[in-house]
């Protein structure tokens, strides 16, 4: 398949588009470049590697693009904000505006849709059940409230739309982010020995980047739409859960209880919709934090570095002009 992938030089993207790769895709990828493109040089030599820079937001840019892929992944977004971030008008533009006309275009063209959507959407756990994708949407931050509204306006367009709402991603990636809960405390842990939690009791659902990229992948070859949480049952855990896998890598470390933060995901989902197709995870948790501890092992990597977390200097990033 010639897939292009938006927001390909992400966190997730940049797996992403190894996998395909290995797989044998064709992948145009197609990214306004936030976090740069270092960790990409790899992929310049592959023949069936393209790269276009862009902003989602110019459509007469990415429509040419869209028309000679067979599927579109839309990945680019922003995936979260620090809350000193006025920054709702933009998110609303890029992570709803955007990817509803991008589903126009592929309507229009005739192409599949990949949404990455996020578990986020189901909000806050009201009772013991667990959730699937029969279940309401109750999206309590701006984020899941963006990615629900996109969620609504591509299905309107594209009923063949393959919405993936998936687990907090965590683990190694070439452009890596360290705000992501296993990936903070597993580096605070590592190199402070030291870690700040709120709402230790919460449950969370987490996949690494890795089974994300394989399970879109497995999707596409089943060729299904509709929406799909993307994760494993045995991957809902609650945070003390997270705090012992990092304690057997790593041993000891001191943990203080943030009692004024509160959490606003707590939610255990159920994947029993892709698992019953025949789809489960290669890395388990506690393999995902080795990789992530040896990385943090090797000699002249600083993980506080400001470019390993999403978007404190955000605004000047809203470059729309991107040639
Ligand atoms: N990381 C997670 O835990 C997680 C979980 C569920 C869903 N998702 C979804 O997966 C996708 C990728 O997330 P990520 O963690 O890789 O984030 P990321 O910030 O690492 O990557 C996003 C990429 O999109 C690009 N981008 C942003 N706005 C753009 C625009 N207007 N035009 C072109 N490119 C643009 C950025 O340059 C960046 O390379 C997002 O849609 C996110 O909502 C992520």
């Amino acid at each position: 398949m010639d897939i292009l992938i938006t927001g390909n030089c992400g966190y997730v993207g940049s797996i992403m588009t190894d996998l395909f790769l290995k797989e044998g895709h064709k992948v145009i990828g197609y990214d306004i470049l936030m976090h740069g493109k270092e960790h990409m040089i790899h992929f310049e030599d592959n023949e069936n590697y393209e790269f276009h820079k862009g902003d989602t937001r110019d459509f007469d840019k990415i429509e040419p693009l869209i028309e000679k892929s067979d599927v579109v992944v839309h990945l680019a977004a922003i995936p979260r904000v620090d809350d000193c971030l006025d920054i709702e008008p933009e998110m609303y533009e890029i992570n709803s505006n955007a990817s509803i006309e991008i589903a126009r275009l592929c309507l229009k063209h005739d192409k599949k849709i990949v949404f990455a959507s996020t578990c986020s959407v189901y909000g806050m756990l009201e009772d013991d059940n667990e959730i699937t994708e029969e279940s309401e949407a109750n999206p309590t931050t701006i984020y899941a409230k963006t990615k629900a509204e996109a969620e609504l306006g591509i299905q309107r367009l594209c009923p063949d739309a393959l919405i993936c709402r998936f687990a907090t991603a965590y683990g190694f990636s070439p452009r890596m982010r360290y705000d992501l809960f296993i990936n903070e405390v597993t580096r605070d842990a590592y190199v402070k020995k030291k870690i700040e939690l709120f709402d230790p009791k919460v449950w969370r659902c987490f996949i690494n980047t890795k089974d994300m990229a394989r399970g879109v992948l497995f999707l596409l070859k089943n060729d299904k739409s509709g929406i799909y949480n993307i994760g494993s049952n045995d991957q809902n855990v609650n945070k003390t859960k997270i705090v012992d896998s990092i304690k057997n890598e790593i041993g000891d470390f001191q943990i203080d209880i943030l009692r004024e933060k509160k959490d606003p995901r707590d939610y255990r989902i159920n994947f029993d919709k892709i698992t019953n197709l025949g789809f489960s995870i290669e890395k388990e948790i506690q393999t995902g934090i080795k990789d992530m501890v040896e990385h943090l092992s090797l000699p002249g990597i600083n993980p506080y570095d400001i470019k390993y977390t999403n978007y404190k200097k955000l605004p000047e990033r809203f470059v729309k002009d991107s040639s």
